[in-house]
């Protein structure tokens, strides 16, 4: 029996959310503190999105490996220390982040920005010591995580971003800002996932990309699009945040309607970059879905 999109999420989330606690290092005695940060911004709550997508994309291939979990787990690590950096005071300060008090309000400003210096090392290490993967196999993830996650992806992003406050930019600016700092975890994840079979080609991961580089615009389309319609205790987070900052968004740009109508065309060609595979693409096909309906 096949299951439903949310009993398969579900099902999923719960996997990886057991991966994620089993992944943390103990303490060193007498930083207690900086680990329960770190604790406190991976495990509670998130709705798993890069995850999910590797599993999904290792799905579309030969099915997950133990380098999927590997690759599972460094993503969510990137991006929750991505978040920690991104609420903190000199950034977009924050205070509330799924539902709760930010790192930096929940424990304090220097323990938050070790928390994300520490789960951005965590990453590295749990794609070098995932057991049972090949040394190229982990060179290949290492090299796709690295890209996604520094100067030439997310950090990137994040630093146009900060530097667009109050200033007007085009919307090619936009793009490349989005594309960057929510767009290359996203692609990564895809990309890790695939890889992490043993069993994609090259044509099957250009088409993975095209895909990821769709629906991870879009995913920032949407966060834009939440940022204005959606309401604090759904979002977990303060709305109108990045509005309030005077950041350029796709909804300042394009207004409601037109950034509403981009995220449903970056839906469409999500699905059709996917023409060439066959069902087993489906959680990868409602995935994309997902991101552009979600209300969260
Ligand atoms: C929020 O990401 C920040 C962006 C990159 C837009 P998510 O919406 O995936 O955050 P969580 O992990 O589910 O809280
Ligand atoms: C965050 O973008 C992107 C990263 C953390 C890389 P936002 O600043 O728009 O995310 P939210 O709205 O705070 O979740
Ligand atoms: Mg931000
Ligand atoms: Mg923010
Ligand atoms: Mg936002």
């Amino acid at each position: 029996m096949v299951l439903t999109f949310s009993e398969y999420v579900q099902q999923q989330t719960l996997h990886i959310n057991g991966q994620l606690t089993a992944f943390l290092p103990k303490a060193v005695p007498g930083a207690e503190r900086l680990n329960q940060a770190m604790a406190y911004s991976l495990l509670q709550g998130g709705k798993r999105v890069r995850p999910l997508l590797a599993y999904a994309s290792a799905e579309t291939l030969g099915g997950p490996t133990a380098a999927t979990a590997a690759a599972a787990c460094a993503l969510e690590a990137i991006h929750a220390y991505s978040l920690i950096h991104d609420d903190l005071p000199a950034m977009d300060n924050d205070d509330l982040r799924r539902g709760q008090p930010t790192c930096h309000r929940a424990f304090d400003e220097a323990t938050a920005i070790l928390a994300g210096d520490a789960l951005q090392t965590l990453a590295f290490e749990t794609l070098l010591q995932a057991a049972d993967v090949t040394p190229s196999l982990t060179l290949e993830l290492l090299r796709e995580l690295a890209g996604a996650a520094g100067a030439s992806g997310m950090v990137a992003g994040q630093a146009i971003d900060l530097y667009a406050v109050n200033q007007s930019i085009g919307l090619d600016v936009l793009e490349t800002m989005h594309s960057h700092k929510t767009g290359a975890l996203i692609e990564a994840a895809v990309v890790m996932g695939a890889l992490s079979t043993g069993q994609a080609n090259p044509t099957q991961i250009m088409a993975l990309r095209n895909y990821a580089r769709a629906i991870g615009l879009a995913f920032q389309v949407q966060d834009d699009i939440l940022d204005v319609v959606g309401d604090t205790v759904t979002l977990g987070k303060q709305q109108g945040a990045d509005v309030q900052l005077n950041k350029p968004t796709y909804v300042t740009l394009l207004g409601l309607a037109e950034a509403q109508a981009l995220a449903k065309s970056l839906y469409a060609q999500a699905i059709t970059a996917l023409e060439g595979f066959d069902d087993k693409a489906l959680r990868l096909r409602e995935l994309a879905a997902y991101i552009v309906e979600r209300k969260y």
